[in-house]
């Protein structure tokens, strides 16, 4: 069973970055409602994605994701909701915890992962659990489910963070 101290020390650096100690609680609530619904064990058992072979650990995707989200955050002088930014930057892949299955010996898309994509149950968790429109947006928006809506800045941040990790993960294959 994952524990909130879990992913409180997993993302420990990340939090910090939250402000809002209720938002920060909130982040923490959906990894561990993922991780019981999706029947993980461990966060570290969690794979990157499914698309690339070996893609490491999930959580450490999600860090550099956050971790870069940080960094076009510290460049930028427009009005950016840091708080949101890292909020959607640490969920924005947690609804693979309820897409993804270990089964024979291998990791699979799971029955509810076939009918909604992780941008899609990540969202509706989020909801379910109380995090504000703007985060739940930056979790929706993150992949190609976003391309048809207007993108707030922090999920524009969120969303080519994502697929810079993806993109060099792919070529090195
Ligand atoms: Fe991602």
């Amino acid at each position: 069973m994952v524990e909130r101290s879990d992913i409180e020390a997993v993302f420990s650096k990340e939090l910090q970055w939250i402000k809002d100690d209720f938002l920060k609680n909130k982040v923490v609530d959906v990894w561990k409602e993922a991780a019981y619904r999706g029947c993980w064990k461990s966060l570290d058992d969690a794979p990157f994605t499914l698309l690339i072979k070996d893609s490491g650990k999930l959580t450490d995707h999600t860090k550099r994701i956050t971790n870069l989200a940080k960094v076009i955050y510290d460049q930028r002088q427009e009005n950016i909701n840091l708080d949101f930014l890292i909020a959607g930057a640490l969920l924005h892949d947690v609804g693979k915890l309820l897409e993804y299955e270990y089964k024979d010996g291998e990791f699979v898309k799971c029955d509810y992962g076939k009918k909604f994509r992780h941008p899609v149950s990540g969202a509706l968790l989020a909801k379910e659990l109380g995090l504000p429109d703007e985060v739940v947006l930056i979790i929706y928006a993150h992949s190609h489910e976003g391309d048809n809506l207007k993108r707030s800045p922090e999920a524009v941040i969120v969303n080519h963070s994502d697929f810079i990790d993806f993109e060099i993960k792919k070529a090195l294959v």
